[in-house]
C-alpha cells in the first residue's frame, strides 16, 4: 500500500514513517520542505504525483501556550491545513488518518473519555484540533480520527527530555500534580497505526499508552529509571501559570481498541523505561 505522512520529521510523524517502513510499506515522508499543508495547490500536486491509498496526518501547529497568541497560525494550519490535506486525499479515492488529541475534551469529569464524548475544548489549540476532526469528517468517510495525548519520542521537544536537562542543574523541580492523563510513546503509538491501517477499521479512536498518571508522577518515574536524585515538589496548576488552560482530566478509554481487534499498547512506565533504555543510557 502507497502511504504518504505528512509531519515526517516530527516527534509523531518521524516514528510513522519508520513502523511504516518496517511493515514494507511504500512510504512518502512529507516534511514541511516537501508538502506545506496550508497551501492547497502545493498539497494537491504532491498528492497527485505520489497517488497514496493513505494519507496519515500528523502535521500540526503542537504550541499549546504559543497558539493563544498566534491564532491565526494554529488554525491555518490545523484546520485549513486539515480541510486541504482531507480533500486532496478524498480526491484520490485515499483514506486519511487525522491525529487528534485528548485536548478536544475539557476535562471536567473524572472517569476516561469516551470516544463518543462530547468534545468542548478549553484552549485555543484544543479547539483547532476539533474543528480539525470535523473538516475531515465532512470531507471523508474513509477517516480515522485516533485521538491520543502526553506524547514522547526521540524527535523533537517533549517532557521526557525537558526533565532530563532540568535534572542536570536542579536538585528539585516543581510538577503539575492535578492534570490526570496518559503519556504514550511514539514508537508503540506508531506501530498500532501501521497496523490499523492494514486493518481498514474506519473510525474515531482513542490510543495512548495503558495507565493514567499525574505529570509529576511521570517526571518522579523519568528520574527513578535514569537513577536521578531530583526531587518532585507537587503543585496544582494554579501554582503553574501558562497562556493556555489544560484539562484536568485527559484520561482517554480505550475500549474501542479491543472493540475493533486492536490490542491495547504497553503500560505507559514500560514504555518509559524502553524509551530511556533505547535513546538515553
Ligand atoms: N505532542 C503531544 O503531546 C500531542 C498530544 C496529543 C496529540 N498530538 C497530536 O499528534 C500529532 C503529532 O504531534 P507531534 O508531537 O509529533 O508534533 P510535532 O513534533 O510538533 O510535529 C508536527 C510537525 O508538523 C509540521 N508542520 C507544522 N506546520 C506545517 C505546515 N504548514 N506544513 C507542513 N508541516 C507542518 C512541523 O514542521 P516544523 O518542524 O517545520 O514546524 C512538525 O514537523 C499532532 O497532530 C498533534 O496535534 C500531540
Amino acid at each position: 500500500m502507497k502511504v504518504l505522512v505528512t509531519g515526517a520529521n516530527g516527534q509523531l510523524g518521524t516514528d510513522v514513517v519508520l513502523a511504516l517502513e518496517k511493515k514494507g510499506f511504500d512510504v512518502k515522508a512529507a516534511g514541511r520542505s516537501e508538502i506545506d499543508i496550508t497551501n492547497f495547490s502545493d498539497v494537491s500536486e504532491k498528492i497527485n504525483k505520489f497517488m497514496p491509498e493513505c494519507v496519515i496526518h500528523c502535521a500540526a501547529y503542537t504550541n499549546v501556550d504559543m497558539a493563544e497568541e498566534e491564532r491565526n497560525t494554529c488554525k491555518l494550519i490545523n484546520v485549513t491545513g486539515t480541510e486541504n490535506i482531507a480533500k486532496a486525499a478524498v480526491s484520490v479515492g485515499a483514506s486519511i488518518m487525522y491525529i487528534s488529541s485528548d485536548y478536544v475534551f475539557d476535562g471536567t469529569n473524572n472517569m476516561p473519555m469516551e470516544i463518543d464524548d462530547k468534545p468542548n475544548p478549553i484552549n485555543y489549540y484544543g479547539m483547532t484540533k476539533l474543528l480539525g476532526e470535523e473538516a475531515v469528517k465532512k470531507t471523508t468517510d474513509k477517516y480515522y480520527i485516533l485521538r491520543t495525548s502526553w506524547i514522547f519520542g526521540e524527535n523533537g521537544k517533549n517532557f521526557v527530555k525537558t526533565m532530563l536537562n532540568l535534572s542536570e542543574k536542579n536538585e528539585s523541580v516543581s510538577v503539575v500534580n492535578d492534570q490526570i492523563g496518559s503519556p504514550t510513546y511514539t514508537a508503540d503509538l506508531a506501530k498500532l497505526i501501521s497496523n490499523m491501517i492494514s486493518v481498514g477499521h474506519y473510525g474515531i479512536y482513542h490510543a495512548t499508552n495503558e495507565g493514567f498518571c499525574s505529570w509529576a508522577d511521570f517526571a518522579r518515574e523519568i528520574f527513578a529509571i535514569s537513577n536521578k536524585n531530583t526531587e518532585v515538589i507537587p503543585i496544582n496548576s494554579s501554582e503553574y501559570p501558562s497562556k493556555a488552560k489544560r484539562p484536568f482530566n485527559s484520561m482517554l478509554s480505550k475500549r474501542c481498541l479491543e472493540i475493533n481487534g486492536f490490542e491495547r499498547l504497553p503500560i505507559w512506565k514500560d514504555a518509559l523505561t524502553r524509551f530511556l533504555n533505547q535513546h538515553f543510557f
